[in-house]
């Protein structure tokens, strides 16, 4: 029931150019002040797993949603943090195949993060609308992405439900801020059903508020063992020393790299159904700890590059670069201790030196020999190296992961001495995109955007 963090191939002997031992110790002092710092002043997304009024509100939805037995898709509509969590859990943690054939009693889960038209246009032309419920997540309601496919979701639901709006709205959730935003207005006036998408929460850091929990229950997880998961490493970390808070130094080794010339930092994960937790992660490393300003207001630029590779796919599109190419990289192995099922490669049907050392063995044991194939060739170029063990798949060692990843990035913030929890640049995006589709008020914005494009030399080219 744990999750291990090896630490050991981060450290070299001062021969090559990973951290030693020593250069580590004595740069602790600065990873305590940044935990002490967090510990003054927890953030709420970190006990989200006591909130039981939010877990309820979720369980009963998604019990008055499936009880009227109408209901064999669910999809998220959202972006960003709305719906990266909820693509890593599904993709964890339901059947490997259950996009293609549903679970006895569980619909299919789709999560639409995207505006591209020929997606979303197929996807709402070919799922029945009268058999879908549809979860809206926008903690802000006013992401230009995810309003757009609410309106289109609506119509198509609308027409589905022949025009009756109180059966149409019947087919919606929506998870927005219980205060703000212009979702909240919305829901107030129209009577959409809501669930809350807690003050303090940012969307990041929200798989385990509303966010991420109503898609888990609509898919029949085990919610309780997810957020038992992310308990008890929230109390473990509180509990254990400093010295001992592996969030801590792994955050800590991974900021020192990032400071000694390593900015990229690679998640390979060695679990199929782990490759969209890499995503999830992606976001959270990089959105949290690139920032141009430091706490302090000065101009700083600072940030890890956060790559994502799948074991053992990416070994043949990735690892030359790893093993041969610059050394600005760090590698965070994610494997699991117990695959949930064992696949033994059968006696070969003919005599081949390709077959023959596969005889008696199985594919966990493939999979692990590759990961470690991968991890020495990285060792022997001198790449720094670590290893997080997932016990098994399942959904409270899940909860630890999550969990583990987001206190590990608060820390890693603390220790560069910036905001984790702000995104200053994703809001630069934002607005510009609504200054560009003429949104009222942002009309300043959209010409100066206009005379950015207009002042470019052009350079343009076609074959
Ligand atoms: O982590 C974040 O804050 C962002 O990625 C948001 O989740 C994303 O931009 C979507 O925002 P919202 O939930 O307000 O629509």
């Amino acid at each position: 029931m744990a999750l291990n963090l090896d630490l050991s191939g981060l450290f070299g002997d001062g021969s090559d150019a990973r951290l030693t031992r020593k250069s580590f110790s004595d740069a602790l002092p600065r990873a305590f002040a940044a935990r002490e710092a967090h510990m003054a002043n927890i953030p709420k997304w970190r006990t989200l797993h006591e909130r039981t009024e939010l877990q309820d509100a979720c369980r009963e939805r998604a019990v008055e949603v499936k009880v009227r037995g109408d209901v064999d898709y669910f999809v998220v509509l959202g972006i960003g943090g709305s719906a990266l969590g909820n693509t890593a859990m599904i993709s964890a943690l339901a059947p490997v195949y259950q996009e293609w054939s549903p679970e006895e009693g569980q619909p299919r889960v789709f999560v639409l993060d995207n505006v591209d038209p020929d997606w979303l246009g197929e996807f709402f032309e070919k799922v029945p609308m009268d058999r879908t419920h549809i979860n809206v997540i926008s903690k802000s309601g006013g992401t230009i992405e995810t309003s757009s496919e609410f309106l289109i979701a609506w119509h198509h639901v609308l027409a589905a439900c022949g025009g009756d709006e109180t059966a149409a709205r019947a087919r919606f959730t929506i998870t927005t801020d219980p205060v703000n935003g212009h979702f909240r207005g919305i829901c107030d006036d129209l009577g959409f059903f809501t669930l809350e998408v807690p003050d303090g929460v940012g969307g990041r850091f929200s798989v385990m508020s509303p966010v991420g929990m109503f898609t888990a229950e609509m898919a029949g997880l085990d919610v309780a063992s997810i957020h038992a998961g992310a308990a008890r490493v929230d109390k473990k970390l509180r509990e254990c020393a400093p010295e001992e808070d592996p969030a801590l130094l792994y955050a800590l080794s991974h900021m020192l790299y990032m400071e000694q010339g390593k900015p990229v930092h690679v998640h390979f994960a060695y679990a199929h159904r782990l490759r969209y937790m890499a995503d999830w992660y992606k976001q959270l490393w990089a959105e949290s700890l690139g920032k141009r300003h430091n706490l302090a207001g000065e101009t700083v630029h600072l940030g890890p590059t956060p790559v994502k590779a799948v074991g053992a796919t990416d070994q043949h599109s990735q690892t030359q670069l790893y093993v041969e190419g610059p050394d600005d990289k760090v590698y965070t192995m994610l494997k699991l201790g117990k695959f949930g099922r064992e696949v033994e490669i059968p006696e070969p049907f003919v005599k081949s030196p390709a077959f023959e050392h596969l005889k008696g063995r199985n594919l966990s044991e493939l999979m692990e020999q590759e990961r470690q194939g991968t991890e020495v060739a990285l060792l022997d170029s001198g790449r720094p190296v670590c290893v997080i063990e997932l016990c098994k798949m399942d959904a409270f060692h899940l909860g630890q992961y999550f969990q583990f990843l987001q206190i590990a990035t608060a820390y890693a913030g603390g220790i560069i001495g910036i905001d984790p929890f702000d995104q200053p640049g994703v809001e630069a995006g934002k607005i510009a995109a609504l200054a560009l589709m003429g949104c009222k008020g942002f009309e300043q914005r959209a010409k100066e955007i206009a005379a950015t494009f207009a002042a470019r030399e052009e350079f343009k080219l076609s074959c």
